[in-house]
């Protein structure tokens, strides 16, 4: 590439292409500066539904809307340059036919520019799955620990131990043949993991799953500790800005009793200083 030429985001197709290759790496983001952020160092951006409880303090992913995922890709497309962008398809936005799942995937691409979108589900979703990407809409698929089915899964746990593995094996090749270009696996045994990436010709994202999945992605506020009403097993803190930030505000209000802030340096005197 000259030193001019510009890298381009990639697109759907893309990720595909890089099924075995070098990892992809992803991260949600929800705003605009923490894409900037991120923008050089991820392959895509997912605007994860986890948004609801990452910045809205909802209790799960259950009660987050069409709007809201609208309003955060329009944010996050402002900060991305080179990262594609993939926005997390609501629940009730997409299961109930496959045209519901059409027009809610053509409006979020539309109003967000997102290059494609996420659902959750494997064999029940491979025929809504095939609709869309037969019209336009490029899908990655959420398998495994689904978090909008967390009332009929029983809560966060681990998918596909035991028997359960051919089921989970099962709906990683269904959701491959419906034409997804990638398939998030979150919290699966590594060994399933990795049985499900030798065995599927597309790229597989892990969560919680294996190093040796396609790539990963991880909920940013989890990864730099701005999140800290949990802390799952599969999360690995890089930095701990929540801690940083609460020691900052301690700071400015002792500060601000103690009458140390605003110091000279912060206050503007009654004339401007002379130009020479
Ligand atoms: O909403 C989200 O953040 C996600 C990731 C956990 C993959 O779906």
């Amino acid at each position: 590439m000259s030193a001019t030429a510009k890298k381009k985001a990639p697109m759907p197709d893309d990720i595909r292409a890089r099924k075995g290759g070098e990892p992809l790496v992803s991260l949600t983001a929800y705003t605009t500066q923490m894409a900037e952020l991120m923008d050089a160092h991820c392959d895509f951006v997912l605007v994860g539904d986890s948004v609801g409880m990452v910045l809205h303090g909802l209790p799960s992913t259950l009660g987050v809307t069409m709007e809201m995922m609208i309003l955060h890709g329009q944010a996050v497309a402002r900060g991305l340059k080179t990262a594609m962008m993939v926005v997390d398809m609501p629940f009730g936005s997409y299961e109930e036919s496959p045209e519901q799942a059409f027009r809610n995937g053509a409006l979020l691409m539309a109003e967000t520019g997102a290059a494609a979108v996420k659902l959750e589900g494997g064999r029940h979703m491979a025929e809504t799955i095939a609709f869309l990407v037969a019209r336009g809409v490029p899908v990655m698929a959420h398998i495994g620990l689904t978090p909008q089915s967390i009332n009929t899964l029983g809560g966060y746990k681990v998918q596909g131990r035991g028997d359960a593995a051919a089921e989970l094996m099962a709906d990683a090749q269904a959701v491959a043949e419906a034409g997804v270009f990638s398939v998030v696996l979150e919290k699966v045994p590594a060994n399933l993991a990795d049985e499900v990436t030798a065995a599927i010709a597309i790229p597989t994202i892990g969560i919680g799953a294996s190093a040796g999945c396609d790539g990963q992605i991880l909920v940013v506020d989890d990864m730099i500790g701005m999140f800290t009403a949990f802390k799952a097993k599969f999360v690995k803190r890089y930095a701990n800005l929540g801690e940083q930030a609460e020691a900052a505000f301690a700071d400015y209000a002792r500060e601000v009793r103690a009458r140390e802030f605003p110091a000279a340096e912060h206050i503007f005197a009654d004339q401007a200083p002379e130009k020479k």
